[in-house]
């Protein structure tokens, strides 16, 4: 089934708590802005971006049920944060609720908490516009909008160190494939 930014937004609106929504309005403009800027298909960035934190707000029994019983979700989630979860849960919810089969608008939703090794450059954009969407203000942020203005996967490697050193300052695990995403950008 094919939707548009009016469609999407309104299907998630009901999901999400209102700050959550405007969050998402702001993630779906900016990656609208970055696909243009890096020449990615800015449909499939402004539908990936609607959707991306559509399960932000499912209750973790349901998504730890998901976890469990869908192959195509790595088992090792369940040791890791569950603020990680709504990302590979939430595309497959959608795939399967709104019939979105598009592989890589999937791929978009579901790395966009933790990264992953080879990320496409329409995962990076909806990654990137989730980091540095205007209503973000932590330390650091700046540097990561200076360098999206020029250069995706610079922007992508910053943002994904920062996370990886915020984490590590809290004594929080890391999920190894914010690693991998990492390592592959370096
Ligand atoms: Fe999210
Ligand atoms: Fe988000």
């Amino acid at each position: 089934m094919k939707m548009n930014r009016e469609e999407a937004l309104g299907y998630v609106r009901p999901a999400l708590k209102n700050s959550r929504y405007e969050h998402t309005v702001r993630v779906t403009d900016k990656a609208v802005e970055l696909a243009e800027r890096f020449q990615v298909d800015v449909k499939k960035a402004e539908l990936a971006a609607a959707f991306h934190d559509y399960a932000k707000y499912k209750p973790l029994e349901l998504m730890e049920r998901w976890i469990k019983s869908d192959r195509r979700l790595p088992k090792d989630l369940l040791d890791y944060h569950h603020e990680l979860w709504h990302g590979p849960v939430g595309a497959l919810m959608l795939e399967q609720e709104v019939g979105l089969m598009d592989a890589e608008v999937i791929s978009a939703i579901s790395c966009h908490t933790t990264g992953k090794k080879h990320m496409s450059n329409l995962d990076k954009v909806v990654f990137l516009a989730d980091y540095i969407e205007p209503g973000r203000d932590f330390p650091g942020v700046d540097q990561v909008r200076k360098k999206a203005e020029d250069d995706l996967d610079e922007a992508c490697a910053l943002a994904l160190k920062n996370t990886i050193i915020f984490l590590i300052g809290k004594e929080r695990t890391v999920y190894p494939d914010t690693f991998h995403a990492y390592n592959d950008l370096i």
